[in-house]
């Protein structure tokens, strides 16, 4: 499904990055990155562009390598893997240790996530941050992204039980405006995280 949404000229979600992620670049932890369903690598190159050391993975071949066309556009490095999150994690590649994992609308199954999670609060390095943001239940029928499956979307309350070990220093439900590419194209309904690793 992805590598063929991927497939057109354009990027799918624009080349800017995230909002929620640009207004809180200054506080992820110095180091690596871990971008995970970074697709056409919109955030992973803005990361890499503050000086961060990123790795990319996503399940879609065509959309990492426009990641990689786009950060050779902007002459910064990025490390692009090919992968399925749920065994990805479970490599010595995947244990990391990472200084941040972001995840920017990466909807995952349940079941996946139980997986990927743990794993990657694990890999996170001491005092290292998770940063997230993704559609809530209540973003169903508004017609302006995200999936349409409730299993994968997200709540505060479901991010305080699986991301269970790291402290919280933002949690939050909102609906805002979400103009980010052909796919997000206005009022929905997120939640946004920040955690840290003691
Ligand atoms: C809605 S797109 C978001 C892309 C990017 N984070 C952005 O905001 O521009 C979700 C991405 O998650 C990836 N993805 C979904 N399930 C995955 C999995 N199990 N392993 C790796 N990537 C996955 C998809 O391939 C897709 O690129």
């Amino acid at each position: 499904m992805w590598d063929e949404r991927y497939a057109a000229e354009d990027f799918v979600f624009g080349t800017e990055p995230n909002d929620y992620l640009r207004a809180n670049v200054a506080g992820l932890r110095p180091g690596s990155v871990c971008c995970i369903g970074d697709g056409e690598g919109r955030n992973g190159v803005f990361l890499a562009e503050h000086g961060l050391t990123v790795t990319s993975v996503d399940l879609s071949s065509v959309g990492l390598e426009k990641a990689a066309r786009l950060a050779a556009s902007r002459q910064v490095p990025l490390t692009t893997i090919a992968a399925d999150l749920a065994h990805w994690v479970t490599t010595p590649a995947g244990r990391g240790p990472w200084g941040n994992v972001v995840s920017i609308f990466c909807h995952l199954p349940s079941a996946v996530r139980a997986v990927v999670y743990p794993a990657l609060v694990d890999a996170l390095e001491p005092g290292g941050v998770f940063l997230l943001e993704a559609y809530t239940p209540d973003q169903l029928g508004r017609g302006t992204g995200g999936p349409n499956d409730t299993d994968l979307l997200l709540t505060a309350a479901r991010l305080e039980v699986e991301l269970a070990g790291l402290v919280f220093e933002h949690l939050e439900e909102s609906i805002r405006d979400v103009r980010e590419g052909a796919l997000h194209t206005g009022t929905a309904a997120v939640v946004q995280c920040i955690a840290r690793k003691p």
